[in-house]
C-alpha cells in the first residue's frame, strides 16, 4: 500500500486526537476526509491540512444510513477508503447504579456501534482491492476498567474484541485491523467530563499522579502510534491493541 494518494477517512476528525491523526496522515501524502457531526467543524479542520485534495464531511457515526451517505460522498469525491480511522467517541462520568437504558445506547451506538457502521461500509471494497487499514481508537479503559465508566469500557472492550475478529477474517486480503488505547488526554472531551463532577480538578491531578510519566497525554502523543498502524510499514500487525498512556497500564 503506497500511502502517497492513498484515501483516510477518519471519524471524530474535527476533535482533539481526530484532527492531530488528520494532519499525521496528510502530512504522509494521503487524501484525508474528515468526518464527523458537524460538517462545518470537519470542513475547517480539512482546510487546515498540509497537501490537497481533503474533504470535511457530515457524519453521525451511529446511523447507519449517515455513514453509508457519507462514505458514498467520500468515495465519489476522494475514490474508495484505504485507510479508516476510528477516532468519534463520547461518555460521561457516571456510576454505574446511576446510568439509565438510554445512556447506555448514546454509549453504545457511538462509541461500539459507530465502529461497525464504517467498518461495513468500507471492509467489502478493502476485500475486493486486497489492501486496507483499519484503526481504532478505543481506550485504557476497555483494558483495565474505568471507575464512572462502565459502559463506555465494555463499549470500547467491545471494539477491541471485534477489532481482533474482524483482523482474523480479512488478514488473508492484506487488510490490517488495530486498536490504539490512549490512556487519561488532555481534550475538551475529559475536561468537559471532569467540569461535570463536583471535585473535577482533583480528578484530574489524581489521574495525572497515577500516570508513571506525571502528565496526561496531548493528542501529538496519540496521533503519531495511529499514523504507524494506518501506514504501509505496518502491513504485517494486525489483531493488536497499543496502549499509549504513559506508562499509565501496561497490558
Ligand atoms: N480524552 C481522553 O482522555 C481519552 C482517553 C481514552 C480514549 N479517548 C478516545 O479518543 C477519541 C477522541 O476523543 P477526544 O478526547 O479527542 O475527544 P473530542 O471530544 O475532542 O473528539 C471526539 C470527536 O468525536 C466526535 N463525535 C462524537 N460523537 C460522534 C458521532 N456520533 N459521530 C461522529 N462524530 C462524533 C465529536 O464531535 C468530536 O469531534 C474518542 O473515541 C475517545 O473515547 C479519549
Amino acid at each position: 500500500m503506497n500511502p502517497l494518494g492513498s484515501v483516510a477517512l477518519v471519524t471524530g476528525g474535527a476533535g482533539s486526537i481526530g484532527a492531530a491523526v488528520c494532519h499525521r496522515l496528510a502530512a504522509m501524502g494521503m487524501k484525508v476526509a474528515v468526518a464527523d457531526l458537524s460538517g462545518d467543524a470537519a470542513t475547517n479542520t480539512a482546510s487546515a491540512l498540509p497537501g490537497g485534495g481533503h474533504l470535511g464531511v457530515a457524519m453521525d457515526v451511529a446511523e447507519l444510513v449517515a455513514v453509508d451517505s457519507a462514505m458514498d460522498l467520500v468515495t465519489t469525491q476522494l475514490g474508495p477508503v484505504d485507510v479508516l480511522v476510528n477516532v468519534a467517541g463520547w461518555d460521561r462520568f457516571v456510576a454505574f447504579v446511576d446510568t439509565d437504558p438510554d445512556f447506555w445506547d448514546r454509549v453504545i451506538d457511538i462509541n461500539y456501534r459507530g465502529v461497525l457502521n464504517t467498518c461495513r461500509a468500507v471492509v467489502p471494497s478493502m476485500l475486493e482491492r486486497r489492501q486496507g487499514r483499519i484503526v481504532s481508537v478505543a481506550s485504557d479503559a476497555a483494558r483495565v476498567g474505568s471507575s464512572l465508566e462502565t459502559i463506555y469500557s465494555g463499549a470500547k472492550g467491545a471494539v477491541v474484541s471485534f477489532s481482533k475478529s474482524l483482523a482474523r477474517e480479512v488478514a488473508k486480503a492484506g487488510v490490517t485491523v488495530n486498536v490504539v488505547c490512549p490512556g487519561p488526554t488532555d481534550t475538551p472531551l475529559i475536561r468537559g467530563m471532569a467540569e461535570e463532577l463536583s471535585s473535577g480538578e482533583k480528578f484530574l491531578d489524581a489521574l495525572t499522579k497515577a500516570v508513571p510519566m506525571r502528565r496526561l497525554a496531548e493528542a501529538d502523543d496519540i496521533a503519531p502510534a495511529v499514523a504507524f498502524l494506518a501506514s504501509a510499514d505496518a502491513g504485517y500487525i494486525t489483531g493488536q491493541t497499543l496502549s499509549v498512556s504513559g506508562g499509565l497500564t501496561m497490558a
